[in-house]
């Protein structure tokens, strides 16, 4: 296993769509997923996609700390989750707006208009299909993770063009940006 190097926003490997995996018991592929999680918990951040980690595969990993988890039925802590080849095959027509980071925008958060839930589809690191609704929190990981596979930052879906500033600025005014947006 390794700690491997993250790619931050301006690479190419990050405004690219990522491919599927054909195989997802291949032996690279699950040298892969097992990096990726440990330079996850390395990082402390809940979620990593590949192409953060410079390939180019649809492949992300993430978790629901219960600190996060608003405890509702699809929004319950989880532990590590490998997703393959996702597909979300419903997004809700109600929006939520709530602030996010990403391993490769160190310092910056942003706040971030998504559907309030979704249903997943996938397989898991053993090549099983799973089909997962997910609401919250949960919903939005998922969704910032695999839009990591389609060449999309976060960025690109500020709930307000204002909405975003360094984590620490952002910490110490949050009120008062709040009440801005
Ligand atoms: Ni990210």
């Amino acid at each position: 296993m390794a700690i491997l190097k993250l790619t931050k926003l301006g690479h190419p490997v990050l405004a690219q769509r990522a491919s599927r995996i054909a195989d997802p018991s291949a032996p690279e592929i699950q040298r892969l997923i097992a990096d990726m999680i440990e330079t996850l918990d390395d990082s402390g951040g809940v979620g990593l996609a590949a192409p953060q980690v410079h390939q180019s595969l649809r492949l992300f990993i993430y978790r629901v700390p219960d600190h996060r988890a608003t405890h509702a039925p699809d929004d319950q802590p989880a532990p590590l989750q490998v997703v393959i080849n996702p597909e979300i095959i419903e997004s809700s027509a109600d929006l939520a707006d709530e602030w996010e980071g990403c391993l490769s925008i160190p310092g910056l958060t942003g706040k971030v208009r998504r559907p309030a839930s979704i249903v997943l589809r996938g397989l898991d690191a053993q090549g099983a299909e799973f089909i997962r609704p997910a609401a919250g929190f949960h919903a939005r990981v998922i969704q910032h993770e695999a839009d990591h596979l389609d060449g999309i930052v976060y960025l690109a879906r500020l709930a307000d063009p204002r909405a975003i500033g360094f984590h620490e600025e952002i910490t110490r005014h949050r009120p008062a940006i709040e009440e801005l947006l």
